[in-house]
């Protein structure tokens, strides 16, 4: 999916207490891009990750994707936007401890309330080696493993985009890099658009395209 932020900005607060998370900006992601985010912390990577996928919403400016304005939406019709098109993976898994593996990844497409594609989700189990660990609890794997989990959940439903909020920072180099190759692997087989948002520069380097956050100014592909 093509994603266009148009002087896309973000104050959180008011007056005196105001704070200017994302100046506002204007870039283009090329549907099936691969994108890092990088910048020190506090300079708004975040808070970008979620307004490209409409998990807040700007102060001013827009988000076009696939040419679409997706905050002319209600919040209803947007949760159902995200529940469609978009996939998020963070640093902290987010996986529901009293569920199972598979049914944490199997959670989207029940909340759709459309039959689950049993042969999809096999296919992004296997890819994510998870075959073997889909009816343990997560308190029993690995953060590596909760990760995978997180991003199977992620593609469950089929989405176009793929954003991810630092996602290895929780785990030791060895599982870091299986995270980061996996997310470029099943991004470009499912022709995904993808950003992942890291403080490693290590990781942004390996990335064609780079968003930079400065002071929540953000600039393009330097
Ligand atoms: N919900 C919020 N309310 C008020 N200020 C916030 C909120 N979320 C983030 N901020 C502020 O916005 C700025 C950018 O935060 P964030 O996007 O989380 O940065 P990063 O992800 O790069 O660490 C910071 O100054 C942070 O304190
Ligand atoms: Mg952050």
């Amino acid at each position: 999916m093509h994603i266009e932020a148009k002087e896309l900005g973000k104050t959180y607060g008011e007056g005196e207490a105001a704070v200017c998370a994302v100046k506002p900006c204007t870039f283009a992601l090329e549907s099936g891009e691969q994108w890092a985010v990088t910048g020190p912390s506090g300079s708004g990577k975040s808070t970008l990750l979620h307004l490209l996928g409409g998990l807040d919403r700007p102060t001013r400016g827009q988000v076009l994707c696939d040419g679409r304005d997706i905050f002319s939406q209600n919040d209803s019709r947007l949760a159902d936007f995200r529940l469609r098109h978009v996939g998020f993976v963070f640093q902290s898994y987010h996986l529901l401890p009293e569920l199972t593996a598979y049914e944490n990844i199997l959670l989207p497409c029940l909340l759709k309330g459309e039959k689950a594609d049993k042969h999809h989700l096999d296919h992004i189990c296997d890819r994510l080696n998870l075959l073997d660990r889909l009816q343990h609890l997560p308190s029993q794997l690995s953060g590596g493993q909760q990760q995978r989990v997180a991003i199977a959940r992620a593609l469950a439903n089929r989405p176009q985009i793929l954003l991810c909020d630092e996602p290895t920072g929780n785990l030791d180099s060895q599982n870091s890099e299986n995270v980061v190759a996996l997310l470029k692997d099943m991004a470009a087989e499912l022709r995904l658009t993808l950003v992942v948002v890291t403080h490693d520069r290590d990781i942004a380097s390996q990335y064609a395209r780079v968003l930079t956050a400065r002071d929540g100014v953000v600039g393009g592909d330097v």
